[in-house]
């Protein structure tokens, strides 16, 4: 069962809903951002854990934790989460934690990735898939894909390439989790 974290526009999580994987939870850390909308739409329970509700992140983290396993959530995916998780958070979902990201890791990890490869003139970015671990996107690599960087490419229009396959590669790496884990 699957809970996800996103902070904005929510195209992956809609990429997971429309894939008909198993989505039981869906928690946010901004208001009104078209992700919990997504959610709500499908009929699945949304949250908010905004920073300034809480003393600190891990106790934000904890609060998640505890909304998530209470829903029965065994896997997370990190769908554009624009926080980064707090070790106690991690250490209750070990392994299980998935995060996509918009470039070919391990190049441009962390903020700006599409508007960072661009600058640097790179001829190919791309999209991956990995576990999260306690770093900024260092965790093991699931799953990753190049996409060419086009002449005139702008961050907004290279960004929508990216994420035509992330909406690929982000539902086929959940559900090979899943079924490992099923398996297991
Ligand atoms: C994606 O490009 C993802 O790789 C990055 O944030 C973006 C989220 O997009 N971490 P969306 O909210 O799923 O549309």
């Amino acid at each position: 069962m699957i809970g996800v974290l996103a902070s904005g526009e929510g195209t992956n999580l809609q990429a997971l809903l429309d894939a008909e994987l198993p989505v039981l939870a869906v928690a946010s850390d901004r208001h009104g951002t078209a992700a919990l909308e997504r959610a709500g739409t499908r009929g699945v329970a949304t949250a908010m854990f905004a920073g300034d509700s809480f003393p600190d992140r891990s106790e934000r983290d904890g609060a998640m934790a505890d909304w998530l396993q209470a829903r029965g959530v065994q896997l997370v995916v990190l769908a554009g989460y624009m926080q980064l998780l707090t070790p106690g958070f991690l250490d209750r979902f070990a392994g299980r934690v998935v995060n996509v990201h918009p470039s070919l890791l391990p190049a441009f990890p962390g903020l700006h990735a599409v508007e960072r490869a661009l600058a640097a003139g790179v001829a190919v970015t791309g999209a991956t898939v990995h576990l999260v671990d306690e770093g900024v996107d260092t965790g093991p690599i699931l799953v990753q894909e190049r996409v060419a960087v086009l002449p005139g490419d702008t961050p907004q229009g290279l960004h929508r390439r990216i994420k035509r396959i992330e909406h690929r590669l982000l539902p086929g790496a959940v559900r090979n989790l899943l079924t490992d884990r099923a398996a297991a």
